[in-house]
Order: C-alpha cells, then sequence, then structure tokens
C-alpha cells in the first residue's frame, strides 16, 4: 500500500429525489454573501426540456449556457466562452454550474479555473498548475459514471498538440454537488450502461494498479459493488438503481482522486483523440482488448452488457492507414501515470507498439 497524498473532496452533497429544487436557495445564498451573476452551464439536451429549466431559479441576469456534447470539449472550445463571458463584461460570478455528464461538469470547472487565474486553457492542462481557486461551483449529474462530479479534473482535448489532459488541482474540485436520480430517468439506455461502466472500469484500474491506498481500495471495492448490483440483478434503469448508480459515480471519483486509472483509460484516450469516440464509449470499446490483462472483470463486463441487452461496437480500428496508427499508439503511451499504475515503470516493454496495434486491431 503506498501512502495517500493529499486529497480534496468535495466540500459538500446532497442526494435524493427532487434535490434539484434546493439550487435556486443555494444560487440566492450565495448571491447574498457576494455579488455576482450565476452562470449556469447545461447539457444540451435540456435545451428543450422547460420544466428542468424553470426549477432552476435562474435569475434575469444570470447567464445560461448550453453545451454541445456532439464533440468531447476542446482547449479552444473552453477558451471561446472564456471570451464571450469577457466580451459579456462577466468577469467575477458567484457561482458556476455545471449541470449535465462528463462534458458539461468538465468544461464548467475548466470555466471556474481560468476565470481567476486568467490566460488560456491549455496553460492548465497537467498537473497543480492551477494557482487560485476558481469561481464557487455546483455541479449536477444527469448521467452518472463518470465521476467529473468528484474528481480534481477536466478532461480537455488541445487539438494542436493530441493531448488529452485535464487541469489536475484540488481548485478544479466542485464545492458543491446535488444528485438528484430524477434527472437520469430519460437517459437513452445504451449511454446509461456506456457512462455506468466508466465508474466500474474507473475501481477495476484502481485495484488492480500498483499506486493503491487504503481508501482507495475502500471506496472502489464499494463502486464494483454498486455496479455489480446495477448491472447484474434486473434492470439497471430502475428507480433504486438509478440512484445506487448515482452513489457509485460519486463514490468511483473519489477513488480515482486518490489513486490512477490503469490501461482501459489510456487506450479510450487514443481513440478518442484519433477517431472522435465518446470518452464513454471508447471505454467500453477498448474493454475487448482486455481479456489478458483484467481478465475477471473482462467476463464481468462482458456479462454485464449482455444481461442489459447491449451492443458495443465493434471494428472501429479496422482499414486504418499507418499513420492513425501511429497517432493511436503515440495518443496512449502519452498517459504514463496510468500506463505505470497498470504495468510498472517499464509499461513501454509490456505495451510495445506492435502490442498496442495488435490490442487496437482487437476492438
Ligand atoms: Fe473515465
Amino acid at each position: 500500500m503506498t501512502h495517500i497524498k493529499n486529497v480534496r473532496n468535495v466540500l459538500c452533497y446532497a442526494i435524493g429525489n427532487g434535490g434539484l429544487a434546493n439550487l435556486s436557495n443555494l444560487l440566492e445564498t450565495r448571491k447574498q454573501q457576494i455579488k455576482g451573476i450565476a452562470v449556469l452551464f447545461l447539457d444540451d439536451f435540456f435545451r428543450t426540456q422547460h420544466d428542468v429549466i424553470n426549477q432552476l431559479g435562474i435569475g434575469i441576469a444570470d447567464e445560461l449556457i448550453f453545451v454541445s456534447t456532439k464533440d468531447e470539449p476542446t482547449t479552444d472550445y473552453v477558451d471561446q466562452i472564456i471570451d464571450e463571458l469577457h466580451v459579456r463584461g462577466i468577469e467575477s460570478p458567484s457561482a458556476i454550474v455545471g449541470m449535465g455528464g462528463g462534458i458539461t461538469m468538465d468544461v464548467a470547472k475548466a470555466v471556474a479555473n481560468l476565470l481567476t487565474n486568467g490566460g488560456r486553457a491549455a496553460d492548465y492542462q497537467g498537473w497543480d498548475l492551477v494557482k487560485k481557486p476558481g469561481v464557487y461551483k455546483i455541479a449536477i449529474p444527469t448521467i452518472s459514471g463518470t465521476g467529473a462530479e468528484a474528481t480534481r479534473t477536466c478532461v480537455i482535448t488541445n487539438k494542436r498538440t493530441g493531448l488529452k489532459l485535464g487541469m489536475n488541482s484540488d481548485f478544479t474540485v466542485y464545492d458543491q454537488i446535488i444528485m438528484d436520480p430524477t434527472l437520469t430517468a430519460t437517459v437513452p439506455r445504451d449511454q446509461f450502461f456506456y457512462t455506468g461502466m466508466d465508474a466500474y472500469i474507473h475501481c477495476v484500474e484502481v485495484l488492480a494498479g500498483s499506486y493503491r491506498n487504503v481508501i482507495g481500495d475502500a471506496y472502489a471495492t464499494e463502486t464494483i459493488n454498486l455496479c455489480r448490483q446495477v448491472f447484474l440483478e434486473g434492470d439497471m434503469m430502475s428507480p433504486v438503481n438509478r440512484e445506487k448508480l448515482m452513489a457509485a459515480s460519486y463514490v468511483g471519483g473519489c477513488a480515482v482522486a486518490t489513486s490512477y486509472v490503469g490501461l482501459v483509460h489510456p487506450l479510450s484516450a487514443g481513440l478518442s483523440v484519433v477517431l472522435g469516440l465518446h470518452h464513454c464509449i471508447a471505454n467500453c470499446i477498448a474493454m475487448r482488448g482486455m481479456e489478458d490483462f483484467y481478465p475477471i472483470e473482462f467476463t464481468e463486463f462482458w456479462k454485464m452488457a449482455d444481461l442489459q441487452n447491449i451492443a458495443i461496437p465493434r471494428g472501429v480500428c479496422r482499414n486504418l492507414s499507418d499513420e492513425q496508427y501511429e497517432q493511436l499508439y503515440a495518443s496512449t503511451v502519452i498517459h504514463e501515470k496510468p500506463l505505470t499504475n497498470a504495468l510498472g515503470e517499464g509499461f513501454d516493454k509490456i505495451l510495445t507498439k506492435e502490442r498496442a496495434m495488435e490490442i487496437f486491431r482487437a476492438m
């Protein structure tokens, strides 16, 4: 067991059906403490969900920004939002809200950091580069699994460098989470599965890694336990299972915050950077090549997909050019910390270019 580093958790969280109704009170209290409007980032899906929007208590002066989830966030996209906020004279809001999936929650985190720290998004891609606390921020997950509501990073892709890396910082951690399981009732079944599996895979990777610690193990073990209840026993989208998965997402995020992911995530990042596949579906596709590395969980993963009747895309790396395979490999091996966690210091002797190509072809 390794020593645990000094981990910062989310300050406050609430979980329960109907919890969304508390947002307006939280924003009001915040505005009384600190002058300034609220900036709310909402997943594009909610553009037409007026009954949900009406519950948010958005003030006349507040700024509502819909985040497109078609593509994963880029440094350019985050910079563009910052520029637009500056043009509108919004420099120091009293609160930022990120309501949606991992993309929206991560965009809100990045914007909160940039508003107080200045500069461009790419300046903070890495570990502990953020120097000042970001704007006070609230996460409202509307799909469960990424753990973005709990972690100290916000994953963004820099198209120029091919780097898919977040602002790893204590200042990236949310101040408040509202977990309202009613919000996940309308998620399409396949998305619900792909995203839920992110929590499962995070914790499989944590428990199989070399940077283990007692707290991370406890969080990860319980996350996997919850995922097994959700995906191996009956309908994964029953009300009780949706609440369990929301908890698993948060607890799984806490597990990752104490440690590192493993082999699935670097391969998945390669698929996202080169083929534009979204994180959670890319993880599921990467699981096709994981039999030798995580044999028990490999079998369990496919059992879960089978029981819930979810199809995982196949053959995404067929017919790629040599150049694309090179890019896939480069965008994978750049993730040294997770790869070291999974395979040890000499990870490149195990995950050679040839071995990685074999895995990608098997997907
Ligand atoms: Fe993930």
